[in-house]
């Protein structure tokens, strides 16, 4: 089968396509013919060797966590999924795998995609989607009538947070780019507030949680805007916020959090669940055919998506391989 793949550390000049086998399923796995794969930040962050002293990879690679596709084969645990049912999932390889035509994942990971949802936005909602529900559920303890703050709230995650705070009854001011406020405010934000304003903090007012999807405040500029008692967290994990989350936040009577999103089928179906009710909308920014990923990738790293950027996966260019 044909996957993208990259050997070394670098920019994304080094992915190109090349023949793999995606291996036989475990017990507990699935093969998936994959449709769709969405792109996110950790995808070129790895391969840029950001990690790489945390989370060093083994060459190759083939990237991808997002995937939308239908079930192709099962391992002798698997009961909930039958081949060529519709399905999408967050791979639990651990640099991923999805961008391949076929993928491998755990049976545990993936959930049924609902009718009305087109492959490119089921592929671009795990990691986003249960990044969004699992940081504030879990980490934020987010209860209805909190006054939530989200940053980043135009990108994959962010996008996806205001609408997982919107709908468990918080009042959401959600922090975006003046081009962005339109949409942002017609996901349910309560206030959209524009990050890039000198002052636009200052102004913001105290919360119960602030939820840095992008992580570019810091615990240190929202602590004065969080009331006693209230959270910080952020998706950003680094020695700045555990800091904080040990010492500086208990001085402070605030708390402080980092997580790593973990792949589950069942947070998964939850979201699914409220896109198929239409509680949870995924905006696919883009989508390309997968043999035009530079140029994905290219707009995912240049930082300004508008919700998700998703390949399709055709017949990949014969050139590039
Ligand atoms: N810890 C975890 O498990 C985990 C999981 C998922 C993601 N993450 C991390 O979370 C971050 C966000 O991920 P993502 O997928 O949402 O990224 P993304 O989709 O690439 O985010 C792009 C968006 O961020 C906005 N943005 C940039 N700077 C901003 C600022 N200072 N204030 C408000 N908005 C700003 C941009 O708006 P403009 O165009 O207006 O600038 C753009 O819409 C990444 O660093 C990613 O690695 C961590």
């Amino acid at each position: 089968m044909k996957a993208l793949c990259y050997s070394r550390y670098g920019d994304r000049s080094v992915i190109h396509f090349r023949e793999r086998e995606p291996g036989d399923p475990g017990p507990g796995d699935v093969l998936v013919n994959v449709t769709a794969a969405a792109i996110n930040p950790i995808d070129w962050k790895l391969r840029e060797g950001q990690m790489k002293w945390i989370y060093p990879l083994k060459f190759p690679v083939t990237p991808g966590f997002d995937f939308c596709g239908t079930v192709a084969a099962i391992g002798k645990a698997v009961s909930n999924v039958r081949p060529g049912d519709r399905i999408c999932g967050m791979s639990n390889r651990r640099a991923g795998a999805a961008m391949a035509e076929q993928c491998l994942c755990a049976a545990k990971a993936i959930a049924l995609v609902p009718k009305g949802l087109s492959d490119e936005e089921a592929a671009g909602l795990p990691l986003a989607g249960l990044t969004a529900l699992q940081g504030l559920r879990d980490r934020g303890q987010l209860h209805a009538g909190m006054r939530v703050m989200v940053t980043g709230a135009s990108g994959g995650v962010g996008h996806l947070a205001v609408q997982v705070a919107r709908r468990r009854g918080c009042r959401v001011a959600a922090v975006c780019g003046p081009d962005n406020r339109e949409w942002v405010e017609g996901l349910g934000a309560e206030e959209v507030l524009n990050y890039r304003e000198p002052d636009w903090l200052r102004r913001a007012g105290v919360f119960d949680l602030i939820y840095d999807a992008v992580g570019t405040i810091g615990f240190g500029r929202a602590r004065p805007h969080l009331r006693t008692g209230g959270s910080y967290v952020t998706t950003l994990p680094g020695p700045a916020i555990w800091l904080d989350q040990f010492i500086r936040a208990s001085i402070y009577r605030r708390r402080a959090r980092t997580f790593l999103v973990k792949p589950s089928g069942v947070d998964l179906a939850e979201l699914l669940r409220a896109c198929k009710a239409a509680k949870l909308r995924i905006r696919v920014d883009r989508s390309y055919d997968w043999k035009n990923f530079a140029e994905a990738f290219a707009h995912s790293e240049g930082g300004h998506a508008r919700g998700k950027v998703v390949l399709t996966l055709g017949a990949p260019d014969a050139s590039r391989t």
